[in-house]
């Protein structure tokens, strides 16, 4: 069992009013931890797997099925987003002008010069796992591989400043400030979110904002950072006839990194750290 303690925020308004919200926020106990250290592993260990996978020629469609059988076979655990709201695939890949939600097909072949997003959610005894990162296939045009550093410089920053004290506005500002002034864009459409035993859960971690402002952060608080940053503007567009799909509005490309992070003592711990990361 988590415990859900009651935090109030402040959330400044364009107006004059002062706008206090009450919200429940769980605390991850050391049981839960140790559940979810689990669940984070499996899930950056699946990424870890399909890199050799992504290169031109497969479809995202086989993608999925390796991750599928992976998660389910090798690691008995279940791909969450798999009929997650009707969800149709086990994992997201979103491939260049893509920002999230993109089903698997076999139609869609990977090609050189793509940017791909694969989205991975493990759940596992009861806890979730949640982590994406950005593929290069072949050879990438340098604008696109500046696009998905500078994405992974931002989720990178706003890790760097977690400890109990940060609040979410900080997380916001960090990221909106260096993705804005390297010219791209931040989508407000989506956002990070509480994790543990519900995959989404409150609070809703926002990639632009101002500092100081709302939630802060607690030692056992457990949510996902997952900056979805454009190369144009911040306009969405999501695809009527699937439901998913989720692309920028001028059709430029769109780069996201996810981590699963616990706030600790006196820092954060990245529950979903792949062995080529060093924090
Ligand atoms: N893994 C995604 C996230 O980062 C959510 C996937 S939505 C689903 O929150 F429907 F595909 F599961
Ligand atoms: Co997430
Ligand atoms: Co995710």
């Amino acid at each position: 069992m988590c415990i859900k303690i009651a935090v109030f925020m402040h959330c400044g308004t364009q107006s004059d009013l002062d706008i206090t919200l009450f919200m429940a926020i769980s605390i991850k106990t050391p049981d839960e931890i140790a559940k979810m250290r689990i669940a984070g592993q499996l899930a950056s260990e699946t990424l870890e797997m399909i890199g050799e996978h992504v290169r031109p020629g497969i479809s995202t469609g086989e993608l999925d099925r390796i991750c599928h059988d992976h998660i389910v076979n090798v690691q008995k655990a279940i791909p969450a987003p798999l009929n997650y709201n009707g969800f149709p695939k086990s994992i997201c890949t979103s491939l260049n002008h893509v920002i999230c939600h993109g089903i698997p097909s076999d139609s869609k072949i990977l090609k050189s010069g793509d940017i791909l997003n694969i989205d991975v959610t493990v759940k596992k005894d009861g806890y979730h796992g949640d982590t994406r990162k950005m593929f290069l296939v072949g050879e990438v045009a340098p604008h696109a591989r500046r696009l998905v550093q500078v994405t992974q410089e931002c989720l990178y920053q706003a890790i760097d400043i977690l400890k109990p004290g940060t609040t979410l506005g900080d997380i916001g500002h960090i990221i909106q400030r260096h993705a804005e002034s390297n010219h791209y864009s931040v989508v407000r459409e989506y956002c990070g979110h509480g994790i543990g035993a519900v995959f989404h859960d409150e609070p809703q971690v926002l990639h632009y904002g101002k500092p100081g402002t709302g939630l802060e952060l607690r030692e056992g608080m457990t949510f996902t950072i997952e900056p979805m940053i454009n190369a144009g503007s911040r306009y969405t567009k999501l695809n009527k006839a699937d439901g998913w799909t989720v692309t920028t509005k001028d059709r430029r490309l769109s780069a996201q990194w996810e981590h699963t992070l616990l706030i600790t003592a006196d820092g954060c711990e990245v529950l979903t750290r792949r062995s080529e990361e060093s924090f």
